[in-house]
């Protein structure tokens, strides 16, 4: 009888040599498992939303537009985030592929990368797609909170850090992010709703979609992620 293949402890032989795109709702867990697939891998993790973060922490014009807007908890417009993205994939560190945790958010962006991996000469992405219930969401957004130094990501609900406020790994102060309150979470779901989820049809419809159940465990999802990687390999 064949086994599941098993997340392994070391570096997989093969390169991954594409692009692995995270889709799902706010809270779905994208950050958690593209981290941890792309240490995997040893391939960027392309976080929009930290990159975004990162412009407004240091001020850049882009930041400043982008700060309300973020707090809001509605999206960037699909210019300035194209921009970031093409310049980020241009950088050597990419040419083994990379993962995309927050990106494409938008019918247009996702046309834009289709174009933009065609002409890098990527073979066609992997989409990752998290499905999880809304009274979860609430959940894990409310309790997220993140390490200023390292980016560790933990839950107060679900995976509290050892000392309150302070990361295990480097004892870098934990921080909530501003969109992280409450009453913010609805207007995120709103956009999410009506931006990012016609991109569900968009990605089944050209046959790149998978579905993942992100209810479970994060041992279990990074599991059932690991083996969605292995069958679409073969596929396309
Ligand atoms: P962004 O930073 O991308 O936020 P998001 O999509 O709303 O997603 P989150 O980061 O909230 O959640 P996640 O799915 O990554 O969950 P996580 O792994 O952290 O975007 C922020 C803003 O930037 C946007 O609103 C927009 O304004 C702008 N922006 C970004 N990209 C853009 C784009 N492309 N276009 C336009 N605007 C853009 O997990 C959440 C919590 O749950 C954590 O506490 C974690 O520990 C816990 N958790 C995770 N998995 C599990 C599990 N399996 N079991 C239990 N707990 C879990």
């Amino acid at each position: 009888m064949a086994t599941s293949p098993v997340v392994p402890d070391k570096r997989p032989q093969e390169e991954l040599n594409r692009a692995v795109i995270f889709l799902g709702p706010p809270g779905a867990g994208k950050g958690t498992q593209a981290k941890k697939l792309a240490a995997k891998y040893s391939v960027p993790h392309l976080s929009t939303g930290d990159m975004l973060r990162e412009h407004v922490a240091r001020g850049t014009p882009l930041g400043v537009k982008a700060k309300p807007i973020m707090e809001r908890g509605e999206l960037v417009s699909d210019s300035l985030v194209l921009k970031i993205v093409a310049e980020r994939i241009e950088r050597p560190d990419c040419s083994h592929g990379f993962v995309f945790d927050g990106f494409p958010r938008t019918v247009a962006q996702a046309q834009y990368l289709g174009e933009l991996l065609k002409q890098h000469g990527y073979r066609r992405p992997v989409v990752i797609h998290l499905l999880i219930d809304t009274a979860l969401i609430l959940r894990r957004i409310t309790g997220r909170r993140t390490c200023k130094m390292g980016g560790e990501i933990y839950n107060l609900f679900e995976r509290p850090p050892k000392v309150e406020g302070r990361c295990d790994d480097d004892g870098g102060e934990l921080w909530q992010r501003p969109d992280d309150r409450e009453e913010i979470v609805g207007p995120r779901l709103r956009a999410y709703e009506k931006q990012t989820e016609p991109l569900v049809a968009y990605y089944r419809r050209l046959g790149l979609l998978h579905d993942v159940d992100a209810s479970k465990s994060v041992e279990e999802v990074e599991q059932q992620i690991w083996r969605t990687l292995h069958q679409a390999r073969g596929k396309h």
